[in-house]
């Protein structure tokens, strides 16, 4: 059995991933850390102590908290560590940087510190899951390779630069086995419904004017989260000691197409829904140090590790689309509390 470390594993990507790893790797044993923020949600990991027995185990903890990282890795050895725990939300950080620099920077450092002190560094691999934000924004024209210079625009782009910089540094001073991947903007089940694609499906649902930044013309390159995980999963196994690996599925869609395919799909699935309403889109103030374009050359990725997305932008967003149709129970129960407080300060009204 190989023992292996999951961190933030009850928010979207990292959710998907456990789910997935316990079933595409029956020799692991996999321990879930995760803090539970408003984004860890335990209905994201539902099901699998029963379905996997003794190879899941959750763990509530803190990676901003020294003392119980140090004792997790003081008890166990572990084979492997995929970390996903981060604080993710550009409009978040944009309220609100220090979170970020605690989350993404500290935590992140907290946890190569353990690494380094308790565990076997030549054995245990760290895979550091990033993101194309720290490339910052493109023009019309080009890609984000592994050697675009770094150069980041908002405070959580900045923290995940910051900790890529700092896995690195322990790759290079302390000689930690180290790989990391970038991957471009994922959609699918379970993600937090503060993200452009949930969001907006809940507005439309709800029947509210759908708000998007500024013209609408930004560009983000989209993959299903099944496509980042299962390279995650190639970069972890397959990946050089050190390296940089960018994911993406060559996907750019502007928001506006993003917008009008949600609207387009609830109109067809719901179309005997006397209930639903078709949406207007409401253009509103656009996001400071907006980002223009995001687009990731996997072409490293492809060759070295024989990284190949295989759901289609189509069938991907039908199928989340009918997702978030089919487990309304799931998304109404966290739209509530604090999370009406963060809409209420991003747009100015009750979510
Ligand atoms: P998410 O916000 O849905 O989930 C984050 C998880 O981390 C939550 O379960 C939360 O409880 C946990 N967490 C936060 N702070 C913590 C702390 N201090 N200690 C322990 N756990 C903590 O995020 P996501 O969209 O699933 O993103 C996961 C990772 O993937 C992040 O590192 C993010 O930067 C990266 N990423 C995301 C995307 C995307 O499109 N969502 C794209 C590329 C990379
Ligand atoms: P988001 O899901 O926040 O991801 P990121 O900022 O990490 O790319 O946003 C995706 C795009 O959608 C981004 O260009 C901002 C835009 N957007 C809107 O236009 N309106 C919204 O209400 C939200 C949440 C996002």
């Amino acid at each position: 059995m190989k023992k292996i470390l999951v961190t933030g594993a009850a928010g979207f990507i990292g959710s998907n991933f456990v789910r997935r790893a316990l079933e595409l790797r029956p020799d692991w044993e996999i321990t879930v850390l995760d803090a539970l923020t408003y984004a860890g949600n335990l209905e994201n990991l539902e099901g699998l102590a029963g379905k996997h027995g003794p190879r899941y185990r959750f763990e509530r903890a803190d990676i901003r908290d020294k003392a119980k990282v140090e004792g997790l890795f003081r008890d166990e050895f572990f084979d492997g560590v995929f970390h996903f725990a981060a604080e993710s939300h550009v409009d978040r950080s944009i309220l609100g940087p220090l979170t970020f620099v605690e989350t993404n920077v500290l935590g992140t450092v907290n946890l190569l510190e353990a690494v380094r002190k308790y565990q076997d560094i030549s054995r245990t691999r760290f895979l550091h899951v990033s993101t194309d934000e720290v490339y910052g924004a493109l023009g019309n024209q080009g890609f984000f390779t592994e050697d675009t210079p770094l150069n980041p625009s908002s405070p959580y782009s900045a923290s995940k630069t910051s900790s890529d910089m700092f896995v690195l540094a322990y790759h290079r001073t302390y000689g930690l086995d180290t790989v990391i991947t970038r991957c471009c903007n994922n959609y699918g089940p379970y993600q937090f419904p503060e993200k452009l694609i949930p969001f907006m499906i809940k507005r439309a649902l709800y029947g509210e004017p759908l708000p998007v930044y500024g013209d609408g013309k930004n560009v983000r390159d989209w993959i299903h989260v099944d496509d980042h995980n299962d390279g995650t999963l190639l970069a972890f196994e397959k990946g050089r000691p050190g390296e940089v690996y960018n994911l993406g599925s060559r996907c750019e869609k502007n928001n506006i197409e993003i917008v009008t395919l949600i609207i387009e799909k609830l109109s067809r699935l719901l179309g005997n829904d006397r209930s639903f309403k078709t949406p207007e889109i409401a253009f509103v103030k656009d996001r400071p140090g907006h980002d223009f374009r995001y687009a990731i050359d996997p072409a490293k990725a492809e060759c070295e590790l024989g990284f190949s997305p295989a759901v289609s932008f189509e069938d991907g967003m039908e199928s989340t689309v009918k997702w978030y149709l089919e487990n309304r129970g799931w998304w109404e129960k966290i739209i509530s509390g604090e999370y009406l407080q963060f809409v209420k300060k991003q747009y100015g009204e009750k979510g």
